[in-house]
């Protein structure tokens, strides 16, 4: 038997139910310690008021939203400005030369990429800035940046944009200037960035259509999923993607081996994939 500070014990085929249950409605795998799932569901029973763990499982049991909210409590976050530098070094002199040299140079349409597992918004926010600092001698800043997740709570601190000062300390001094304002101890995204990012709540375990994309970054997300979940996103990312338009993933995370045709492009030692720009036509009449 588990109990959590509350006073409502959890016994132990409740909590592997709970864990099945969270895993296979939401299509996330939680390798929680047993510890950390009993704390918040704890956590959980009393913000609901509910009276037991079998109260828990019912509601669970008979809700995608209240798992995916759960399961949301236990995912970890860990995020930062410019967190992956050879991502952004790949984006700026390897994906968008590629991109604006194809792009039509009468009417260019915004360039749009996907932050995929945005956590607090530090990721997408560093985007947008890499791709106006590119882009500033070429025409202005013409991006728009999807950003989404899980978990309700991230995507609320990402819309706010108010970051601690020592979350910054990656990002040069000048470009704090120019895209953050200070707030006493912290720094607020200014609106020439944060009207560049639109945020969405979104499961990727479960397939949901956001549009085409130039760029899409899906970072420390896949070794989060099953094999066969990151399969099916690892298909759902590249059809997202326009054709010629590119895949980040976090510095070390490989593909995985699939029958989606990407070319991958070496940085040092960091890989983005590109998608082909035509497929070829399977031979054979
Ligand atoms: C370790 S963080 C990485 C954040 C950011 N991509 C980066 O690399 O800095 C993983 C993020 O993916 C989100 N995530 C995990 N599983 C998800 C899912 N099934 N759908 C949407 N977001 C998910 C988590 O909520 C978390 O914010």
């Amino acid at each position: 038997m588990h109990k959590p500070s509350t006073n409502v014990a959890i016994l132990e085929h409740e909590l592997s139910e709970l864990r099945l249950l969270l895993e296979r409605k939401t299509g996330v795998l939680l390798d929680t310690e047993t510890e950390t799932l009993v704390a918040v569901a704890g956590e959980f029973l009393e913000s609901q008021r509910l009276a037991s763990a079998e109260e828990l499982l019912a509601r669970l049991r008979a809700s995608d939203a209240e798992c995916e909210s759960l399961a949301g409590r236990l995912l970890d976050g860990k995020t930062g400005f410019f967190r992956c530098p050879a991502a952004h070094e790949s984006l700026v002199k390897m994906a968008l030369p590629d991109l604006l040299q194809r792009r039509k140079s009468d009417h260019p349409r915004a360039v749009r990429i996907w932050s995929a597992g945005c956590s607090s918004g530090e990721e997408p926010y560093s985007i947008a800035i890499s791709v106006c600092e590119a882009m500033n001698g070429n025409g202005g800043c013409n991006v728009h940046v999807v950003a989404s997740d899980i978990r309700q709570r991230a995507l609320e601190a990402a819309q706010r944009g108010l970051y601690p000062e020592r979350d910054l300390q990656r990002v040069p001094r000048q470009l704090v200037q120019t895209y953050f304002a200070r707030v006493g101890e912290h720094f607020l995204v200014k609106p020439r960035l944060r009207n560049l990012v639109t945020f969405s709540a979104m499961n990727l375990a479960q397939p949901a259509y956001l549009g085409q994309f130039d760029c899409i970054f899906c970072m420390d997300v896949l070794p989060r999923f099953s094999a066969a979940q990151r399969m099916a996103l690892t298909h759902r990312l590249h059809l997202y993607l326009q054709p010629g338009g590119f895949l980040f993933l976090g510095q070390g995370e490989k593909l995985p081996a699939s029958d989606v045709p990407f070319h991958s492009h070496k940085n040092k030692d960091y890989v983005i994939y590109q998608k082909p720009l035509a497929i070829a036509a399977k031979s054979g009449r």
